[in-house]
């Protein structure tokens, strides 16, 4: 393992990056280190033995091709104030905004599957895996764990749609120079974590916003055919089915069909 500090990023601001040769996951590995971390700090792994994805499933990433990497964000510590547990969503709007940036920046049109992951036209090339942990009504600190596709250039046939930045652009990316840049972008965002503009911002961004498609309904397994029609603040996804019946619905609690 070794620890660099870059000072890089579009707000040229200090980014502790500690890159570890194998861990079994980042996320796990940056809420153990937590009281040794400091407020955005970045704990990223050439290789993961046990990459977790949403929904309990694993996140495989072929060593040293991509970025996997977890950033902390701490909340009452002087630099980011006491955070109602209640707006955690907005900590999804800063990341995915941040993430579009930087792939925008790249010449990569991303849009947002809600609530985070970051699609290329109906491909996915990043997912996201944010674990809050919380002091009564509000947030303690949070784990925000990125998966990013970058150099791979085969899939496993089991995953649905993948995407990487060298399969859109065909060039090849040094990781160790993309992470301070793309940490910058989320830093970014972070800084402005639960801005109205951003929040609409992300709400523009929407994957499949407007169109109608199918969904399928978690509890039951029925699938509708609906359109998004708006995000809440809480974080709730609005949609609006073919008969014109409104719903809303947590995540977990709705799927898309890809
Ligand atoms: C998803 O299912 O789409 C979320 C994937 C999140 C993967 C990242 S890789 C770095 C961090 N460590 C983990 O174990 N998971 C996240």
């Amino acid at each position: 393992m070794y620890k660099y500090t870059i000072i890089s990023g579009p707000m040229k601001e200090v980014i502790d990056i500690h890159w570890l040769d194998e861990i079994d996951s980042t996320n796990d590995e940056a809420s153990r280190r937590i009281g040794e971390s400091g407020n955005l700090s970045v704990l990223a792994a050439e290789r993961q033995t046990a990459g977790r994805g949403q929904r309990g499933n694993s996140w495989l990433s072929p060593a040293g091709e991509n970025l996997t990497f977890s950033m902390v964000l701490k909340f009452g510590d002087g630099f980011f104030a006491p955070y109602e547990a209640g707006k955690q969503f907005d900590i999804s709007v800063s990341v995915a905004l941040g993430l579009v940036d930087y792939l925008e920046n790249k010449g990569i049109e991303g849009s947002i599957k809600w609530p985070n992951d970051i699609y290329v036209r109906n491909r996915k090339i990043c997912g996201v895996l944010i674990e809050n942990v919380l002091s009564g009504e509000h947030l303690a600190h949070s784990v925000i764990g990125i998966g990013l596709n970058v150099n791979q250039k085969n899939f496993s046939p089991q995953l649905i749609n993948p995407v990487s930045m060298t399969s859109l652009t065909n060039l090849e990316y040094d990781l160790k120079k993309e992470l301070p840049l793309l940490c910058g972008h989320l830093r970014a965002r972070l800084l402005k974590l639960g801005s109205t503009v951003q929040f609409n911002e992300y709400a523009s961004k929407l994957f499949r916003f407007g169109q109608l498609n199918d969904y399928v309904i978690c509890s039951t397994g029925k699938v509708i055919k609906a359109k998004i029609i708006g995000v809440k603040r809480s974080g709730l996804l609005r949609l609006e089915t073919e008969k014109g019946e409104h719903m809303e619905f947590a995540f977990k609690e709705i799927s898309f069909i890809i």
